[in-house]
């Protein structure tokens, strides 16, 4: 069964002070595109740029935002860049989740003195609005965690960036609501610890495999929060099946674990579901037997069922309210990064009502793409 593990304990201190995910850093073959893409079919503002034109020789970042949610996208742009090897080897994906911190010289040898496999000792980038202090560790995979101050920082996002300012049409995102990692068969445990030893977080809920099997195939999952509850990161590890798992299956197309979907919070999931389908986003869909089954297993909800199956949206319940949530299909051309849409009404759980209908449809998916 998922189990709450923290319902009853009393409030810990903080063992690592984060602010926030400051942002999500992807790495991509062609940052302009995956902008454009990003700007036109997501909503997002392009705020920030740093190519060659501002005297970043070796790569290109662009940045973007929408509400509280900031991704930064880069691409090296010659051959020979350190990061060439892994996009060559990964695709397109995510790369670094940033966290804003108080003290970016106290996290890094606060993590690394935790056992944290140090990647960047810490650093300051200067330009005539200020400095930035950061430092970066790793997680699972090739996956980093930058921590970032700009307290001494006038602009908007770090020295050398150049303001822009192409407004998007929002679609009503407004942070990141969770981060899911998929590890390795057996890693997940390894993972769990390294976020609570290392980053002061602690499980929120963990679900076996039999809450998230399906005829062919499991996962195990447990997911953990940070000091101030809003940094979630559950974490995945496939689990004995008869057939293929959506986490085997990505395990193998990245090369090896990653993050594989990004929560993204809303306040109006029908708005922004319905824009990011006109826009051309493709959602996973559940059979119309869910919806029947629906007003039974979640009682009343505000919002009108045939418009949520319409939209292909799923619903559920846990002690504290409900939740709406929705995913896409993979963004990426390798079946690895999706994204979730999710809107909470009171819950702050993660949908576990839905999960057998969800793999079920992501079953299918595989079987068309034959990894099943
Ligand atoms: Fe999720």
């Amino acid at each position: 069964m998922g189990t709450y593990l923290n319902d009853e304990s009393p409030p810990m201190a903080d063992t690592f002070p984060i602010r926030r995910v400051d942002h999500v850093r992807f790495l991509v073959g062609n940052a302009k595109q995956a902008a454009y893409y990003y700007h036109k079919v997501f909503g997002f503002d392009i705020v920030g740029y740093h190519g060659l034109e501002t005297g970043l020789k070796h790569e290109v970042d662009w940045l973007l935002e929408q509400g509280n949610t900031r991704f930064l996208f880069t691409a090296p742009s010659r051959p020979g860049h350190p990061l060439a090897d892994q996009l060559r080897l990964s695709g397109d994906g995510v790369m670094d989740v940033a966290f804003e911190v108080d003290d970016v010289d106290w996290a890094f040898n606060a993590a690394v003195e935790r056992g944290a496999k140090p990647a960047k000792e810490p650093w300051t980038l200067r330009d005539s609005r200020g400095e930035v202090r950061l430092a970066a560790i790793h997680t699972y995979g090739e996956t980093l965690h930058t921590f970032v101050n700009r307290d001494k920082f006038s602009g908007k996002f770090l020295p050398g960036f150049e303001d822009r300012d192409v407004r998007g049409h929002s679609v009503g995102i407004e942070e990141v609501d969770h981060v899911v990692g998929n590890v390795e068969l057996g890693h997940m445990n390894v993972w769990v610890k390294f976020y609570e030893q290392v980053l002061g977080f602690t499980q929120l809920i963990s679900f076996d495999d039999k809450d998230i099997s399906t005829e062919y195939t499991a996962l195990m999952s447990k997911v953990m929060a940070n000091g101030n509850g809003r940094v979630k990161f559950p974490i995945n590890e496939p689990a004995e099946g008869k057939k293929k798992s959506q986490i085997d299956e990505y395990l193998e197309f990245y090369g090896g674990a990653g993050v594989q979907h990004i929560a993204l919070l809303t306040h109006d999931i029908i708005r922004t579901v319905t824009e990011l389908r006109d826009r051309g986003i493709e959602f996973l869909r559940v059979p119309a037997t869910y919806y029947e089954a629906l007003p039974q297993r979640v009682g009343q909800i505000d919002e009108a069922i045939s418009e949520l199956q319409d939209l292909g949206i799923l619903v559920d319940r846990d002690e504290e309210g409900y939740l709406l949530q929705i995913f896409t299909k993979p963004v990426t051309d390798r079946p690895t990064l999706f994204y979730e849409i999710i809107e909470r009404k009171g819950a702050k759980s993660f949908g576990k009502g839905n999960f057998k209908a969800l793999f079920e449809a992501i079953e299918r998916e595989q079987a068309l793409r034959g990894t099943l």
